[in-house]
């Protein structure tokens, strides 16, 4: 099947994104015209994954100026100021949202445009260029890491991090996909990764239709199949990776780490340079989003805790640098000392 999680409509210029609430049972896409409308799709995970909220986030933006009526710059730049506001506002943890909403304001600040018309082409002209660089830079991180792929290797992954996540192809699965493509036999251990259960619905989803072996653990299960050594690595996405290496992902990252590391499992964050953040210094600055607690207390529509009782929600947690063997990019494969070489990534 071809999906995907974001697309631009040019007949009507709207932002179409496939709906990852509702994954695997229904398949449907939900079309956007406003940066309001946009903002509440990533608030409330229609769509989901730092890259792919990078990518909504500019053609939120690029929507919001294409609905704008006026022909006035003064009336597009004030409404560009106030999307920009909105979608700054609507996560928290995943820095490529921040990332993307600052590289369209550097554009945007450069003043190359003379009327409306041109200011709402360069907007959207640098959101499919974000969108486009997505996919090429998902492929390349899977190409950096084939080297670390062992043949008849078996990983866990957790949460999602595949075509979904991302504009298309992924980073961590995308990893696989490419270990996969290249046939070195390699089969996924998929963490269901509680309370939304982005593994059980959208990567064994992903997973199915590539044709890649897997089997859906419960999160708590990865102990257990390290002990008796059946994971050759473990590889996860990131949100954000501080200046130290720190990585904040998906809640139940760390625990993953910490198994790992007592059971000398390699493990490996993977993600775009657009999600490493030199301006947070380490993990302890990283703002973790929590969210309603009727995720955890309601699978699907079934309250499965008693009512009145408090819950805790954090969508992500840090992992430390101490635990990560290395973290694969675009650019190349990082180790520790990852302060130090984090940097010259960008040098
Ligand atoms: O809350 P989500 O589903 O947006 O969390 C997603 C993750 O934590 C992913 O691992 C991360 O964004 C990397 S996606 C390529």
């Amino acid at each position: 099947m071809e999906y995907k999680s974001i697309e631009w409509i040019t007949a009507s210029n709207k932002v179409r994104m496939l709906d990852q609430r509702i994954l695997p049972g229904q398949v449907e896409y939900l079309e956007y015209d406003s940066a309001e409308g946009v903002a509440l799709a990533i608030r409330e995970m229609v769509i989901r994954g730092a890259p792919a909220i990078g990518a909504a986030a500019a053609y939120g933006l690029a929507v919001e100026l294409c609905h704008q009526n006026s022909n006035e710059l003064d009336v597009l730049l004030a409404d560009y100021k106030k999307a920009d506001d909105v979608l700054r506002r609507s996560r928290p943890t995943a820095v490529n949202l921040f990332w993307t909403l600052d590289r369209m304001y550097e554009i945007v600040n450069r003043k190359e445009y003379s009327d409306a018309s041109s200011l709402i082409k360069l907007v959207l002209d640098e959101a499919h260029a974000i969108a486009k660089q997505d996919v090429e830079i998902c492929r390349q991180i899977g190409l950096n890491a084939l080297e670390l792929v062992p043949e008849n290797a078996q990983a866990i992954h957790h949460c999602n991090t595949g075509g979904l996540a991302t504009v298309g192809y992924g980073t961590a699965l995308g990893i696989i996909r490419t270990a996969h493509e290249h046939g070195r036999k390699i089969s996924v251990l998929v963490d269901e990764t509680r309370p939304r259960l982005q593994g059980a619905r959208l990567t064994s989803w992903e997973l199915k239709q590539l044709g890649i072996p897997h089997k859906l653990i419960v999160d708590g299960a990865s102990g257990f199949y390290m002990k008796q050594r059946k994971v050759d690595f473990c590889v996860v996405g990131c949100d954000r990776v501080a200046a130290n290496g720190d990585t904040a992902n998906k809640i139940g990252t760390y625990n993953l780490a910490l198994v790992a590391h007592a059971h000398k499992v390699p493990f490996y964050v993977a993600g775009p340079t657009s999600t490493i953040d030199l301006m947070t210094d380490n993990g302890d600055e990283i703002d973790i989003e929590e969210r309603e607690g009727a995720e955890v207390v309601y699978v699907g529509s079934e309250r499965i805790a008693p009512e009145g009782i408090d819950v805790g929600n954090p969508a992500f947690d840090v992992t430390p640098a101490e635990f990560i063997t290395a973290i694969i990019t675009e650019k190349g494969i990082v180790r520790p000392p990852f302060r130090e070489n984090l940097r010259a990534l960008f040098n």
